[in-house]
């Protein structure tokens, strides 16, 4: 787990962000997954499209099998196939944000697991991954960082969001260290943006690129 650290954000968020263990987390997305699409319209939360241009500038239309990694919802599981991602999968630590997702019928698999720990991927298994506002306060920290680089192909693209908080305690060092190793390369790092605008105070995060070496 990351850091439990309030950034302001109120409501569901807000206590999903002050969780202090995965199963804390999962219940707390399955009670809030039936609103959390309009709730996070009336935020403006934007990281679902921020994520969807990176991948499109960095990923080649019908690169095959993608994962959605924290797909919650599907927010941009919808737009990855209207987009030209045809074979898309979604992880994520919720049920009832998977069974949502489900609704949309965009995802050709669904696999209710925790980011954080060992996946049962095999290495390469994946043209590129996504994950949008998982790397963030009381969700997911850079320990998830290593098996997404595992089951990312080489010459595939992990593109996702971090918060500023996570990014200052650690992250920003293990990205140098994995590009210093040749690891991956930081095809792209947007400037930090504030992935709610609706809600006062969010904490900015900063989207990335990394190619798999
Ligand atoms: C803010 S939501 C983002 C969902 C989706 N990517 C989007 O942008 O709408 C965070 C998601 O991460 C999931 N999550 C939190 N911790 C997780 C973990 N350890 N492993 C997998 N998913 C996790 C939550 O269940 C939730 O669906």
């Amino acid at each position: 787990m990351a850091d439990n650290g309030h950034d302001g954000a109120p409501g569901a968020l807000g206590a999903v962000y002050a969780a202090k263990r995965p199963e804390e987390v999962a219940a707390l997305y399955d009670s809030w997954s039936q609103t959390y699409d309009a709730d996070m319209s009336a935020a403006g939360y934007r990281h679902p499209t921020i994520c969807l241009a990176l991948l499109a500038r960095h990923l080649p239309r019908g690169a095959s099998p993608l994962l959605d990694a924290g797909a919650g919802t599907g927010l941009i599981g919808e737009w990855l196939s209207i987009t030209g991602y045809p074979l898309v999968e979604a992880l994520d630590i919720s049920q009832g944000m998977l069974a949502q997702a489900a609704r949309k019928g965009v995802y050709s698999a669904l696999h209710c697991l925790a980011l954080g720990g060992p996946l049962p991927f095999v290495d390469g298994a994946y043209a590129g991954i996504v994950s949008a506002g998982v790397f963030t306060s009381g969700h997911v920290g850079v320990e998830g960082l290593d098996e997404l680089i595992r089951i990312c192909r080489p010459g595939g693209v992990i593109v996702l969001t971090v918060k500023n908080t996570l990014w200052d305690a650690g992250f920003a060092e293990r990205i140098a260290e994995l590009e210093a190793q040749g690891v991956v390369t930081r095809a792209e790092e947007t400037a930090p943006y504030v992935s709610m605008p609706g809600e006062a105070d969010t904490v900015p995060s900063r989207g990335l690129v990394l190619r798999v070496s």
